[in-house]
């Protein structure tokens, strides 16, 4: 049975989405903060989110109540440019006082298995109240890639080591998909012209890891990337 349909907004253009992600998201987190007191959030890697970080400090206030994850990271040096959390650091986290406590990076260790443990150790027993997620031109998301163990069943690990990336570089450790779902909202920001073929294939009802991860979420897209919206 093909998983539920996710939601789709298109935006007029990719700075649109960015700003308004970017006013969603800081809306998002002060309604967290006055509910439960704290905002737990996971971001999205990979270039797509870039200008959507960089709005934020901005936009966001109470930083001292944000509690920052990544759905998934390389596995390469702290400080690595290839990392994820260096292009966030730079966009955005240098420049506002969240606590470094809350901010949670990947930490190598002796093996790959043994950093994915010790990130699900790091993970809030709560639902995350909001999980940021690219898309890959083969249906990935996260580092959940067709082919691979996406971590579906309720015994899975919460994070899992993912060895053979087929998006380089290849050692990375990923969310697992039971895990990236437990949130109350999911968001998937997709932009450009080579995501067409991967929406498409969403679309179709293909078992590809974005729709099984965002089985009900909301994608947010440019027209580049909603190609059935654009006039023949
Ligand atoms: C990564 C990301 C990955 C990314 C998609 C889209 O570490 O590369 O987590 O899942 O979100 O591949 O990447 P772009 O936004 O660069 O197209």
């Amino acid at each position: 049975m093909a998983p539920v349909a996710p939601n789709w907004h298109i935006h007029r253009d990719a700075d649109e989405l960015a700003q308004a992600l970017a006013e969603a998201i800081a809306r998002i987190a002060a309604e967290s903060i006055a509910q439960r007191g704290a905002f737990h959030l996971v971001l999205a890697g990979g270039h797509t989110p870039s200008s959507t970080y960089a709005r934020l400090p901005q936009l966001g206030r109470r930083w001292q109540d944000w509690h920052l994850y990544y759905g998934d990271e390389r596995y390469l040096p702290a400080g690595d440019p290839q990392r994820n959390d260096s292009m966030v650091t730079a966009q955005w986290t240098a420049k506002v006082p969240i606590p470094a406590g809350q901010h949670h990076r990947l930490t190598l260790a002796g093996t790959l298995e043994e950093a994915a443990a010790i990130y699900a150790r790091a993970l809030p027993s709560q639902d995350f109240d909001l999980v940021l997620l690219g898309l890959g031109e083969d249906g990935h998301c996260a580092s959940l890639f067709p082919g691979g163990d996406w971590g579906m069943e309720a015994d899975a690990p919460a994070v899992l080591p993912v060895f053979d990336a087929a998006k380089p570089p290849p050692k990375r450790i990923s969310l697992s998909a039971w895990r990236l779902r437990r949130s109350r909202r999911i968001f998937f920001l997709v932009t450009g012209a080579g995501k067409a073929g991967a929406v498409a294939r969403w679309r179709s009802g293909e078992h590809i890891p974005a729709a099984v991860v965002g089985a009900g979420a909301e994608v947010w897209l440019d027209p580049d990337a909603a190609h059935w919206s654009r006039p023949e």
